[in-house]
């Protein structure tokens, strides 16, 4: 039998910190979906069609192409119909701290209660464990430099948006 696992989140945008989860991820499983999802409770900074052209450029710079990865988006509806309509029995978590378990513990068992699927969870690399989706888009708008936090491309797009922004005011 297959095992297929997504690996769901913001990825606003994808940092080293994911990659380095999905690397992971992918020696565990025969297929691992990276799956970009609309949270309502965040408005992102890239859209989800950005997003996903992010995760793949990044997988394709890092050098990692496994044949297993597959990208896509969810905008709306359950992640476990998803998991059902991709044969998926596995959810893929990264987590950095106990906050991060913290807030992923209750999503892991409504995703149990709802379809039988299990939550496995990775924990971050320490090297990439102060990481975040966040402090990156803070430190591009403040014209720091994010190069040790996020591929090539992602950091290009980071700086056009900030530019963006500023301009915008
Ligand atoms: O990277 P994030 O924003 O922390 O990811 C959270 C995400 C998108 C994985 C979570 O919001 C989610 O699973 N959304 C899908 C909607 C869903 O199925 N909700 C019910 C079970 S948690």
């Amino acid at each position: 039998m297959l095992t297929i696992a997504v690996y769901p989140g913001s990825f606003d945008p994808i940092t080293f910190g994911h990659l380095d989860i999905a690397e992971r991820a992918a020696k565990l499983f025969d297929e691992l979906h990276i799956l970009v999802v609309h949270n309502p409770a965040k408005s992102p900074r890239f859209s989800s069609e950005e997003r996903v052209e992010l995760v793949r450029a990044s997988l394709s710079e890092v050098g990692i192409e496994s044949k297993k990865i597959t990208v896509d988006t969810l905008d709306s509806g359950l992640l476990v119909n998803y998991c059902r309509m991709v044969g998926a029995t596995a959810l893929v978590k990264g987590f950095r701290t106990s906050v991060d378990l913290d807030y992923e513990l209750p999503m892991a068992q409504v995703n149990r209660d709802l379809a039988d699927v299990e939550t496995c969870f990775i924990p971050a690399d320490p090297i990439h464990g102060h990481i975040s989706s966040t402090l990156v888009k803070q430190v591009a708008d403040l014209e720091g430099s994010v190069q040790k936090y996020v591929p090539e491309v992602v950091a290009r797009a980071l700086a056009s948006s900030s530019a963006n922004r500023k301009a915008k005011g």
